[in-house]
């Protein structure tokens, strides 16, 4: 039995579907069901025994003790954050919450609970904690990508609030003793993905004929990581990662803004033309910009190949045709998650933010 929190978020999803697809081991799926958490990422779960879905907050100790006391995992995955830069800079107090009290309470409901373990128990045991490329921060244009070395410097409220968690899963390993393992990796992008992010709202603003908001002059670099591949990382550094080691993951897939903007574009023209033959770059717009905006992440995932032999199995081109076929063929589960409360997010952040 393994316990992951997050688990009804884009990436948590994806990683319990994944898990439940290459493995019979049970999964307990402790999530909030914030904004961003959403049930019906797990239909295909419902009736099987082997998912236990628990609707709470990481930062709840009564209830963190009971689910390790009563299911006993012998992991525990942590994805559950608040992860969504922009609405950082709006309120910045729930990624404060959930991200460096709520890692906090996890890890000392953890604690308490490994070290109560039997011996064998004990040593097995793992808390793999899931973290950012962006606590490193940003990258000047010709700087070799963000090595596990690289300083922490992170410069918005949500890249802080994860590096306060990464420092705090450090120092229980340090003191503690706590077998831990943290990974930090680039941007994913693939089915579930809720679409405030960048690939899913191009999506699915191009198909509902909206504009396409790039921020500032689109030149921003980001590296991308089909989610699969991220999850089979995650599965292998919890198999056979080093104790109280980071390992930095991503797919050597640098590109700037635009140019996934324009790739997502050019895949929609051929897979569903707009009735007016025009292309659906004619809806791109250009806004103001993020303030604070990091301007390159990259992410050098040698030591995760060389120490676990771990690589991506997708290209980006592979990767970003499934997934903008994915949102194509799932237009139910785009309106579902455009309720109102996504309406007005998009309207608060967007409105009026023509360049
Ligand atoms: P997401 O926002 O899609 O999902 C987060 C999930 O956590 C949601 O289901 C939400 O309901 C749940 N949650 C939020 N607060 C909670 C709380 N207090 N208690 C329990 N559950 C809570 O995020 P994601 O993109 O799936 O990211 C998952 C993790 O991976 C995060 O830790 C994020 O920092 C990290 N990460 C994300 C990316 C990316 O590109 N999306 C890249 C690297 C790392
Ligand atoms: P995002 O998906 O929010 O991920 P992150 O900020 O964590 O990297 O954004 C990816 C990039 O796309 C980032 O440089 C900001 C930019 N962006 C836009 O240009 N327009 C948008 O509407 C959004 C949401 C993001």
């Amino acid at each position: 039995m393994i316990l992951v929190t997050g688990g009804a978020g884009f990436i948590g999803a994806n990683f319990v579907l994944d898990w439940l697809a290459v493995g019979d081991e049970p999964v307990v799926n402790l999530d909030k069901l914030t904004y961003a958490g959403n049930l019906h990422n797990l239909d295909s779960l419902q009736g099987d025994a082997s998912h236990v879905f628990v609707q709470g907050d990481i930062g709840d100790r009564t209830l963190l003790d009971r689910l390790l006391a009563e299911h006993q995992p012998r992991a525990v995955i942590n994805f559950a954050a608040e992860s969504h830069v922009d609405r950082s800079i709006h309120g910045p107090e729930d990624f404060i919450q959930t991200n460096v009290v709520g890692t906090f309470r996890l890890l000392e409901a953890v604690r308490h609970y490994w070290q109560a373990l039997p011996a064998t128990q004990k040593e097995a045991f793992r808390f793999l904690h899931v973290s950012t490329d962006e606590v490193y921060g940003s990258l000047a244009p010709a700087a070799a990508a963000f090595t596990e070395e690289h300083n922490y410097e992170p410069n918005s409220p949500y890249s802080a609030s994860k590096a306060a968690s990464d420092h705090l899963v450090r120092a229980w390993h340090h003191t503690y003793g706590l077998p831990v393992l943290t990974t930090n990796c680039s941007n994913n992008y693939g089915p579930l993905h809720f679409p405030e992010k960048l690939i899913p709202l191009m999506i699915v603003n191009a198909l509902a004929g909206k504009s396409l908001p790039v921020y500032g002059d689109g030149m921003q670099i980001r590296d991308w990581l089909y989610v699969k591949d991220h999850c089979s990382a995650i599965r292998r550094v919890l198999q056979a990662g080093r104790l109280g080691e980071t390992y930095n993951v991503g797919g050597w897939n640098e590109k700037p803004n635009i140019d996934i903007v324009n790739t997502v574009c050019a895949l929609l023209d051929e897979l569903r033309p707009r009735s007016d033959g025009q292309s659906y770059t004619t809806q791109i717009t250009y806004v103001t910009d993020r303030p604070g905006h990091d301007r390159r992440y990259a992410i050098d995932a040698r030591k995760l190949e060389r120490e676990l032999g771990w690589k991506p199995a997708e290209t980006f081109e592979t990767g970003i045709r499934k997934t903008v076929q994915w949102y194509l063929d799932h237009p139910e589960w785009v309106a579902q998650v455009q309720s109102g409360a996504y309406r007005e997010w998009v309207q608060k952040q967007y409105e009026g933010a023509a360049a």
